[in-house]
């Protein structure tokens, strides 16, 4: 598990739910020894500390640092690991991609495609032939209707809803509890019922 932080432990809960016994974490920033975490943290670098053959997951809640880790992985033939908790809905006609973490609660319909490395979070819902690019982030609650594309490493915030067939670009954040109405430019940050821009907020 690379990142130890708190999305990092829920991960972990996912994984030992699906029955992986032994989960080790790797994060160069956590102190050796750790008194206050549940699974033991090896403090270095990820090329240093990968074992070989053991299922890796980047658990890193920072979406395009979590696609640039997984994409390192791959690079090195590493064994990511997809995790899926068995209370989550994922209909057999959808795709999720390499080391993407579906949780508890979070539904996924017909036709969705999910790329590498995403987080479907608790309780999200991604409707019906949605296509979320590599690195994408529905957080918890988050509800995208059909036909909604989202792209690579774009983070949906906590309760926020898109409605049918909008399309967002790349490195979007929708604030938490935004209704995005209409199509998102790369880069931009909406929030509000109906969404706009933050800019317009003056920041
Ligand atoms: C949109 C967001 C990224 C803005 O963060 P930020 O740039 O640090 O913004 P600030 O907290 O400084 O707030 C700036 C202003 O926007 C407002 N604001 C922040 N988030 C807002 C939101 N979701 N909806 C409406 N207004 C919001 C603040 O009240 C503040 O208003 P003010 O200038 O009138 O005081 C953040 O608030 C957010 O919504 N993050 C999503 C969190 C999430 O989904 N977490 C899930 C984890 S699994």
């Amino acid at each position: 598990m690379i990142g130890a932080g708190g999305h990092g432990r829920v991960v972990a809960d996912i994984a030992a739910a699906l029955g992986y016994a032994e989960i080790v974490f790797i994060d160069r920033r956590w102190p050796e020894q750790t008194s206050n975490h549940i699974w033991p943290v090896i403090s270095q670098d990820v090329a240093q500390a990968l074992a070989p053959e053991t299922d890796t997951v980047v658990a890193i809640g920072q979406c395009r640092t979590r696609l640039a880790l997984l994409r390192d992985l791959q690079a090195r033939r590493a064994s990511i690991a997809t995790l899926i908790h068995p209370a989550a809905v994922v209909s057999p006609h959808a795709i999720i991609g390499l080391g993407s973490v579906v949780m508890p609660e979070a539904v996924i319909n017909v036709g969705a495609r999910l790329g590498a490395g995403c987080i479907a979070n608790t309780a999200c819902s991604i409707d019906h032939d949605c296509q979320i690019a590599d690195g994408v982030h529905v957080s918890p609650g988050a509800h995208l209707a059909g036909g909604v594309t989202v792209g690579e490493a774009s983070w949906v915030g906590i309760g926020s809803a898109v409605i049918e067939g909008m399309t967002l670009g790349r490195d979007v954040m929708v604030a938490a509890g935004a209704v995005v109405t209409t199509a998102l430019a790369d880069g931009v940050t909406v929030y509000g019922v109906p969404a706009r821009p933050m800019a317009e907020k003056g920041q």
